[in-house]
């Protein structure tokens, strides 16, 4: 994406990478040269389309998935596929840091716990499972980090997708010399940590010839993609929070101070803006409840039902779906229950039920997955004024109500729904000094769409909806104890 200096957007531009493999079942890697291939290619054809030259570019911004790990030799080489954020291996790995650290005493260095998402356990389960390559590991990148690395030669990374990987002192935000000696992981193999506005590399002169960038060209820490995408959305100050359904969802809340959730619940992480903190709650399955129906049950992408046509058909069921409901736990789930056995149920149907209630329930479902988040913020007492709602979950008109009764409160949408590239590209301004810091950019740059209000007769069908929807995970969690017996 090119920004103009007046924050208007010129021109962007996307690339696909190959969807990630899974060689087993809960793995998911991608390859890192693809991320630098589709990185490249979306960058010329941005610059091209904006009509500027690289010279042009005051300055760059990153942003993307968080948590992966990126691993290189001593030559930058990268060692094996990269283990991505939504990858369930390190079951293991979790349990020996619980067992050797502690989880007090994890919560207390990190301000997080150990989950199977976050970059160290990654790194512990290639210690232990693929040691000829562990021994060759000089270098640990996020993802958005090795595309830094291919345009600069630097390794370097922000607080806020720092913050994802368990290994960072959120409070003080600096990589926790006790935590890693402790695990026994090196500093040496991690980046330079960086505020995500500083300015932390430059653009060497062959990536400017692949890019069409300038050689020279300033770029910014940046930051991962929740944190640049809640700048995106103006969700810089306490008060202001925002619930993006992507494949993931994420209820998201700006703090000025680290709010702990003691149970570990929530993600505690840096944010974006120096001195500022943020909270979040994620749904592993939001956007993927949909896509999963609409490709294993209504015809798939292209020759099935569009989203458009399953989002159209749900409204013709009534609030409440008929007491149809959907746990998305397709993959597991974090927030609140951090679990990633656990699997998804759709309860409560009857020969009565259409389509229409079946694809409103999971709509509604995900919703309640995301109200979770909002219950235990309002259990520790961060403040929820403004709701803003962002990703494929804010395009369809019927989620936007859906949301506003599941949460009982007004949700808005932004103009410009550019994301986290958005926020990545203000990073970059603030960088460039074009805005003297986050919140400036953000009040100038980012206004309100539209507000949906929560429907008087819908809210307590909702509620009461909500409360059965507690119930299910246990149910859920008891029966999945109960091994299935397969008798020949
Ligand atoms: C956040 C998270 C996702 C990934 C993938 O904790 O796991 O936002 O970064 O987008």
């Amino acid at each position: 994406m090119v920004l103009g200096e007046d924050g208007r957007l010129l021109a962007s531009s996307t690339v696909e990478h190959a969807p990630f493999g899974s060689p087993h079942a809960a793995w998911a890697e991608q390859d890192p040269e693809d991320w630098w291939r589709a990185a490249q290619g979306a960058t010329r054809a941005a610059i091209a389309a904006a009509g500027v030259t690289g010279g042009d570019i005051t300055s760059v911004g990153l942003s993307g998935q968080m948590h992966g790990a990126v691993l290189l030799d001593d030559r930058g080489t990268v060692l094996r596929p990269s283990i991505i954020w939504c990858d369930q291996r390190t079951d293991a790995e979790c349990e020996w840091l619980n067992r050797v650290v502690g989880p007090e005493r994890l919560l207390r260095l990190t301000l997080n716990p150990a989950l199977t998402n976050f970059t160290l356990t990654k790194l512990l389960w290639v210690r232990t499972h693929e040691p000829e390559i562990w021994r060759r590991v000089r270098h640990v990148l996020l993802p958005k980090d090795y595309v830094r690395f291919r345009l600069s030669g630097e390794h370097a990374i922000d607080v806020a997708d720092a913050s994802g990987t368990l290994m960072l002192d959120v409070a003080r935000r600096q990589w926790s010399d006790e935590l890693l000696n402790a695990v026994d992981i090196d500093r040496r193999i991690l980046p330079a940590v960086f505020e995500s506005p500083a300015i932390c590399a430059r653009v060497t002169g062959d990536a400017a010839t692949s890019t069409r960038l300038a050689p020279g060209t300033p770029i910014v820490a940046g930051a991962g993609d929740q944190a640049a995408g809640a700048i995106g959305m103006g969700i810089t100050r306490p008060g202001a929070v925002s619930a993006t359904i992507g494949t993931s969802g994420v209820v998201f809340a700006a703090t000025d101070r680290p709010a702990l959730d003691p149970r570990g619940r929530l993600h505690t992480f840096c944010h974006a803006i120096p001195g500022r903190w943020h909270v979040m709650g994620v749904t592993q399955a939001a956007g993927l409840s949909l896509r999963w129906l609409r490709d294993q049950w209504y015809g798939g992408a292209g020759a099935g039902a569009s989203y458009d046509e399953l989002t159209r058909a749900a409204a013709a069921a009534p609030a409440g779906a008929d007491g149809v409901l959907w746990a998305p736990y397709l993959m597991g789930e974090r927030t609140p229950h951090l679990d990633p056995h656990i699997r998804a149920a759709l309860v409560g149907l009857g020969a009565h039920h259409s389509r229409a209630h079946l694809v409103r329930a999971v709509l509604e479902g995900v919703a309640f997955s995301l109200r979770d988040t909002f219950t235990i913020f309002s259990e520790l007492r961060i403040p929820v004024e403004r709701i803003r709602l962002g990703g494929g979950g804010a395009r369809s008109l019927l989620w936007r109500q859906i949301q506003a009764d599941v949460y009982g409160h007004a949700v808005e949408t932004v103009r410009a729904d550019e994301g986290a590239a958005f926020g990545a590209a203000v990073l970059a301004g603030v960088g460039a000094r074009i805005w003297a810091s986050v919140d400036d950019a953000c009040d100038a740059l980012v206004h309100t769409a539209e507000r949906v209000m929560p429907d008087p007769s819908a809210v307590p069908i909702m509620n009461e909806q909500y409360a059965r929807y507690r119930r299910v995970y246990p149910a859920l969690k008891q029966l999945s104890s109960q091994k299935l017996e397969v008798r020949s």
